[in-house]
């Protein structure tokens, strides 16, 4: 049930879906050379059958007893029980701040003084609650999820001591680990590892995800990876370029076959959607050609939660005003687990590629300012701090052309909080996935609905560097990612997008 009801004839309730008729209403640019561009309004009608009925959840992640995996869980099950505990400040609740769905509103319309009327955005499509979200999950490390939420030192010590004895019953599931992936300094955490042959290794896995369903009584499973950031894969002719190959490489034990990527595999062969949470190519071609194979979504990559996000809210902003930022610096250091593996090269490199491309699409929309192929100077440095820890600290200089050769500096300093913020996006990342498999789309002339792309373009506001379906563009701006998610979600209730116009408080 949502708390609203939509009256129209563009939308229809029945016992089990909202089917919605849509207008998207868009244009055209043809170009020729030395022509002016002719734009062309254009308008093409969709219908949109978004399933009601909520499954029973579950959500699995690999790299369970990590940072982002213990205060994912402990979060939820502070929320589920409704737990209040003392900090310095006094006595703090339960909440889901940080997550878009959950702790955001969206507007629904203007009531008849003209006064914006907002819902909360979880109540545009029925959406599954994440108290009722069962979590389980992989680690390389053995160690129970109590004792690993109190080796991250993340939550204050009054509710952890709440957490602890039903956290410490609960035991990642191993999970394979080949370690010229992740950084030699790992090493000493993997007591919880697979053993057998890569082939093995996968078929262990769709076994547990099977276990997992049938034990907890789910409807539907998301998988997600949480853990360390490994090395980039080659990709490599023949191996991982398409979903034979892929499959192939498996059975052959292939060097160049991850971790990460056997999940994915693991994952889209028991119709599972599967999402990449770190920054490395987990989803090398031939996974990307699996998951379209089995009509299963996947989405990628790493989670954009403090300075990634930060950039695609402030570059956008400065390129739209009219400000050519030519350098955006950016250091960051960190003491928790993920800093020490990202202290390694080749695991910094998968960062550095992620945290690089994020200001491209911006950029390029504005050939006032840059020339072709012209971009600003953009360094990134990560450097492993200890006693920091999970207290992850960015600090990023926007340097700026401005008005008649003039410069503008903006220096920040943003105290990130890693997993605090991270965690709320896992939770968005598993609920937004599961309400995408309940959507089906047609065109007025097809008979049958069917799902989006398998590359889940649609939860690009979460991810840092957003995987998309091949020749699409990439977007990375903060405000036209969350737009998107918006305007598709009031589709299918049969509403316009947001115009954002607000011609009625203008109109003489
Ligand atoms: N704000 C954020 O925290 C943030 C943002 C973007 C991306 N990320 C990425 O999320 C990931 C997790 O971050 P974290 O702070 O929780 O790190 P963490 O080091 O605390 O946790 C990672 C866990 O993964 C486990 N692991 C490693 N290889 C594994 C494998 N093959 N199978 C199963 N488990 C394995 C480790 O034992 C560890 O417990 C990192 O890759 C990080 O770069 C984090």
């Amino acid at each position: 049930m949502t708390s609203f009801k939509v009256q129209s004839d563009n939308v229809k309730y029945t016992d089990d879906a909202i089917i919605s008729t849509y207008v998207y209403q868009d244009t055209r640019v043809e170009r020729k050379e030395g022509q002016p561009l002719i734009v062309k309004p254009i308008e093409e009608t969709y219908m949109f059958k978004t399933e009601t009925k909520l499954p029973k959840l579950g959500l699995m992640l690999i790299g369970w007893g990590g940072n982002n995996g213990t205060t994912t869980t402990a979060g939820i099950l502070a929320n589920r029980h409704k737990y209040t505990w003392q900090t310095r400040e006094g006595t703090q609740t339960a909440n889901y701040f940080g997550s878009v769905t959950q702790s955001s509103t969206l507007k629904i319309g203007v009531d008849e003084n003209g006064q914006d009327v907002f819902i909360p955005f979880h109540e545009i499509l029925p959406m599954v609650n994440p108290d009722d979200i069962v979590v389980g999950g992989w680690d390389i490390s053995s160690v129970n999820m109590g004792d690993a939420m109190r080796r991250a030192k993340v939550l204050e010590p009054d509710l952890q001591n709440q957490l602890y004895e039903e956290m410490s019953k609960m035991k990642p599931l191993p999970a394979p680990y080949y370690p010229s992936f992740i950084a030699a300094n790992q090493k000493e955490r993997a007591d919880n590892v697979l053993k057998g042959t890569k082939q093995d290794n996968l078929e262990e896995i769709r076994k547990h995800i099977r276990d997992f369903k049938k034990d907890n009584d789910l409807d539907k499973v998301v998988v997600l990876w949480t853990a360390n950031t490994e090395r980039y894969a080659d990709i490599l002719k023949g191996v991982n370029d398409t979903a034979d190959n892929l499959l192939n490489a498996v059975k052959n034990n292939h060097e160049e076959v991850s971790p990460s990527t056997i999940f994915a595999l693991a994952s889209i062969l028991e119709k599972t959607p599967f999402i990449n949470g770190s920054p490395q190519n987990t989803l090398v071609p031939g996974v990307i050609d699996l998951a379209i194979r089995e009509n299963v979504y996947i989405g990628g990559d790493d989670f954009k939660s403090g300075q990634t996000k930060m950039k695609s809210v402030m570059v956008d902003f400065l390129v739209n005003a009219g400000i050519k930022p030519i350098s955006i610096t950016s250091y960051n250091h960190l003491g928790n687990n993920d800093g020490r593996n990202l202290s390694a090269p080749a695991q910094f490199r998968s960062k550095e590629i992620s945290k690089s491309s994020v200001v491209d699409d911006m950029v390029a929309s504005n050939a006032i300012l840059y020339k072709e192929n012209e971009h600003p100077d953009h360094v990134i440095v990560i450097k492993y701090t200890p006693a920091v820890g999970d207290s992850k600290r960015a600090l990023d200089e926007y340097q700026s052309e401005i008005f008649m050769g003039g410069r503008n500096t903006i220096s920040m300093h943003n105290v990130c909080e890693d997993s605090l913020l991270a965690a709320p996006i896992i939770i968005d990342l598993c609920i937004l996935t599961e309400l995408m498999t309940r959507i089906t789309w047609k065109r007025p002339e097809d008979t049958d609905y069917k799902r989006f792309h398998s590359v889940l373009s649609v939860l690009s506001y979460l991810l840092k560097a957003p995987v998309v379906p091949e020749g699409t563009p990439v977007i990375n701006a903060l405000s036209k990612q969350r737009k998107c998610m918006e305007n598709i979600f009031r589709a299918c209730v049969g509403l316009p997008p947001q115009n954002d116009m607000m011609l009625e408080s203008k109109a003489f």
